[in-house]
């Protein structure tokens, strides 16, 4: 992928003599050290922020190897040590979040508590990390003058309504985290009017691939049953399976938060980050039962509470606008992270 500084871009006034910069909180967790990966790939500098609360410094390993290797300026040949750099700290600090942004022209905000469940116990947490924190970060952009916040939304903001999700319909966040997802995106809105920021909401559907942990209370099905398999245990199911999520591979999900970044007018800024078809839960067990015959079938336990019953994106918005569309198919997705476990983390 090699795109961010092509001419179509808002950044097309950099190069790889002179990157751009962006900041990426929640960098070393599953989709941001997959984001920042693809940001050193595309020529730019990054910034990484991470409290390592979810993340680990692990899941950086790859990245930092990128930055390491000799620009893409095959005439110099120079090592650019410096294209990537990690500070250890929360988006909660203002002072340290402002001045990480300082210099940046893009921020890409991902850290924040990434479970509904766990916003069910923890509201006040919730509201602090991904409400205040992310007050501060889009705060902090806006007075820096970057050009572009990219925010990482979640479906979860829909909740329960009928599928298929359009942006334009009216919301049901039932939880406390989608609802401070939704808080976030109204966040952003008001910081674009206020300043020359321009802001990208994603509404991220089920997101899987390497590196995603299978622990926590709001671990995804994919990485959960990866794990049972690996252990030659059960996985368990919450409800009867027919619940339906659309799951999307984080190449995808990073390949939309780089056009994001890029497309010079991305409209209201609001978008789906789906692959547009819904897969039961019952469907995934099956498909990754195939990948690993003999591995024990199901178990059931009650469903559990704000969890919706079918979930799939309508991504027609996100494929006019920013000219994203997901490609990964899922039993493709699947099959790579099941072939070897060592691939989960790569
Ligand atoms: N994975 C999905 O399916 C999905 C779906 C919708 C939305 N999202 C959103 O995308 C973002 C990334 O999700 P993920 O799946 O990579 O989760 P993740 O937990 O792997 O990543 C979140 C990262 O943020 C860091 N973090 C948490 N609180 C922080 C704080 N106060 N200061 C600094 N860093 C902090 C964690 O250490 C972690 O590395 C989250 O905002 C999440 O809500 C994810």
């Amino acid at each position: 992928m090699s795109c961010s500084l092509s001419s179509s871009s808002i950044f097309s006034d950099f190069s790889a003599a002179r990157p751009p910069t962006a900041l990426v909180t929640g960098a070393a967790g599953f989709i941001g050290s997959h984001l920042t990966e693809a940001l050193l790939a595309d020529g730019w500098r990054v910034r990484a922020l991470d409290n390592l609360s979810g993340g680990r410094r692990a899941n950086l390993a790859a990245a930092h190897a990128l930055a390491r290797e000799p620009d893409q300026q095959p005439k110099q040949g120079r090592r650019a040590p410096g294209r990537l750099t990690f500070k250890f700290g929360d988006v909660l600090d203002a002072p340290l979040t402002s001045s990480l942004i300082a210099g940046c022209q893009a921020v890409f905000h991902l850290a924040g508590m990434a479970s509904a469940p766990q916003s069910q116990l923890e509201p006040e947490r919730c509201l602090d990390i991904n409400g205040r924190g992310t007050l501060n970060v889009m705060r902090a952009a806006a007075e820096a003058g970057v050009r572009r916040l990219v925010y990482a939304s979640s479906s979860a903001v829909y909740g329960d309504l009928p599928t298929p999700h359009v942006e334009g319909q009216p919301l049901r966040p039932n939880t406390p985290y989608a609802a401070v997802k939704l808080l976030g995106e109204h966040l952003a809105l008001f910081f674009q009017e206020q300043s020359g920021l321009t802001t990208v909401s994603l509404r991220f559907f089920n997101v899987y691939g390497p590196r995603q942990s299978p622990d926590g209370p709001d671990a995804g099905v994919v990485p959960i049953f990866a794990k049972a398999f690996d252990e030659d245990q059960a996985p368990t199911i919450f409800g009867d399976g027919r619940q339906t999520r659309d799951f999307i591979h984080v190449r995808d999900v990073v390949k939309a938060a780089v056009l994001a970044a890029q497309t010079p007018d991305p409209g209201d800024g609001i978008f789906n980050v789906a692959t547009g078809h819904g897969t039961t839960v019952l469907e995934v067990a099956d498909l990754m039962r195939r990948l690993r015959p003999g591995r024990p079938a199901p178990i059931f336990a009650p469903a559990r509470a704000g969890d919706p019953l079918r979930s799939e994106g309508d991504p027609a918005k996100a494929a006019a606008i920013l000219g994203f569309r997901a490609v990964v198919p899922l039993a493709q997705g699947l099959a790579e992270l099941l072939g070897e476990p060592s691939r989960r983390e790569a």
